[in-house]
């Protein structure tokens, strides 16, 4: 597998960072549940996929967290405001991480048990664990932070390509 370079992110950093953004994104339809109970072609058709899109981010998360580790000295470097930018990469990934372990505590704390892609891995108990599921109260706090924190993300990476009109966009881009 090809490394990072510091001018050029590999297909394989390219490829975790572009799918998880496309899955990330559809975890967020999760908002939709907000809107007429759920009663909509989003709640319908992708809202019932959030436990399994989940539980898939939480594996992806922990591989690119270690391919991230080993990779950290042939990256590109930020130009600017370098400890801003490593402040906010680090809370993308602890919320990547931190969504599917409350999300996971929600469904066990409330004896709801856990359903992935069809398996079921813990069987339903229908008893309640107060300190898991005060854990899981987390999941929603979480997921609001992460909304915004990719709002900032993407209006940073928009500001890069069309203001300073730099590289930073396009060797995400793979061009
Ligand atoms: C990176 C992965 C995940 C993201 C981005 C995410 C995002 C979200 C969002 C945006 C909401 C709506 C919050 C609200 O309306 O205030 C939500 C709710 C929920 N999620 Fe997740 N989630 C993820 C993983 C999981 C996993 C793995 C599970 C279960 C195993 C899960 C279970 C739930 C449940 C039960 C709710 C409704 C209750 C609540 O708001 O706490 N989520 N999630
Ligand atoms: C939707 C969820 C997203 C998450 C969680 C996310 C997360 C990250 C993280 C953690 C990095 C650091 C490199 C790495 O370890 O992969 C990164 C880099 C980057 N992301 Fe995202 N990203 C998301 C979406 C987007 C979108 C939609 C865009 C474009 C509009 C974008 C543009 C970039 C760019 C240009 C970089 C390179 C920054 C640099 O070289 O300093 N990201 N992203």
């Amino acid at each position: 597998m090809r490394n990072d370079t510091p001018s050029h992110y590999s297909g394989t950093t390219r490829f975790l960072h572009w799918a998880m953004s496309l899955l990330i994104i559809l975890q967020f339809m999760k908002l939709g549940d907000r809107i007429n109970d759920g009663e909509h072609w989003v709640g319908q058709n992708i809202v019932p996929w959030h436990i399994s899109v989940g539980a898939l981010i939480f594996v992806l998360a922990l591989l690119r967290l270690w391919w991230a580790l080993r990779q950290r000295p042939h990256r590109p470097q930020p130009e600017a405001m370098p400890a801003l930018v490593r402040l906010g990469h680090n809370l993308l990934y602890a919320c990547m991480l931190l969504l599917p372990i409350t999300g996971i505590c929600t469904m066990l704390g409330g004896g709801y048990g856990l359903t992935v892609f069809g398996i079921n891995l813990v069987a339903e108990t229908e008893v309640e664990i107060p300190w898991l599921a005060a854990i899981g109260n987390l999941h929603s706090y979480i997921a609001w932070t992460f909304v915004a924190l990719v709002i900032g993300h993407i209006a940073a990476a928009l500001f890069h390509h069309f203001v300073r009109r730099d590289r930073t966009l396009r060797r995400m881009l793979g061009s």
